[in-house]
């Protein structure tokens, strides 16, 4: 029978993980604009080790209190960085090392496992009601979508983040083999 692990039990889990993750991530948000989507992006960015978190256009703000009720604690934990432009973003993310690719159902998107996520990756996503603006989109490296097979029109952008970060570390994490692959206290 498998039981929950403890706080400590998680704690060295996360830590076996970090030790053998080498890849940097990092995310750009724009004009994000609820800070319950700001919130859980925050907490997702500090689950995957996002490095930097670039805030363009009128994102909400990391510190109000709002945002604090889905990111739990975790705002002060991810390094965030507000810019007033996505082009001041894809500047600071290339001159940091990063491949930037944005995330949206666009034309001559990149299904997401085919999508170039290997090398030192900056996601980028767009807003809650407009999606990514043209200009975040024409100075991507790459664009790619996540599939959907249900009559819907889009993913709340917290959750496609998330999908987007899993999958950018999923393919290093496939890549070990051996210890990486046991079960948990296996
Ligand atoms: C709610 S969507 C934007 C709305 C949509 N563009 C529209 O006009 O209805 C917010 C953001 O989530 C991300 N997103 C949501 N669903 C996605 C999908 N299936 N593939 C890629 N990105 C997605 C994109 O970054 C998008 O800009």
């Amino acid at each position: 029978m498998s039981t929950q692990l403890r706080p400590t039990d998680v704690k060295r889990l996360n830590r076996q993980w970090r030790r053998r993750t080498e890849g940097r991530l990092s995310l750009i948000v724009e004009s994000v604009t609820q800070p319950f989507n700001l919130g859980s992006i925050l907490r997702t960015c500090a689950t995957f080790g996002v490095e930097t978190l670039w805030l363009a256009g009128n994102s909400a703000d990391p510190g109000d209190p709002k945002v604090g009720k889905t990111a739990l604690g975790t705002a002060a934990k991810v390094d965030h960085v507000r810019v007033p432009s996505a082009a001041e973003a894809l500047a600071a993310a290339r001159a940091a090392g990063f491949t930037v690719v944005a995330l949206e159902l666009a034309d001559g998107a990149l299904p997401l496992h085919a999508a170039p996520l290997d090398t030192d990756v900056c996601l980028a996503v767009g807003a809650e009601d407009h999606g990514c603006s043209p200009a975040l989109l024409a100075g991507a490296d790459a664009v790619t979508y996540i599939p959907q097979i249900g009559r819907v029109g889009s993913l709340n952008v917290a959750v496609a983040t998330a999908i987007a970060l899993a999958e950018a570390r999923r393919r290093e994490w496939a890549s070990f083999g051996g210890e990486a692959d046991a079960p948990v206290g296996g």
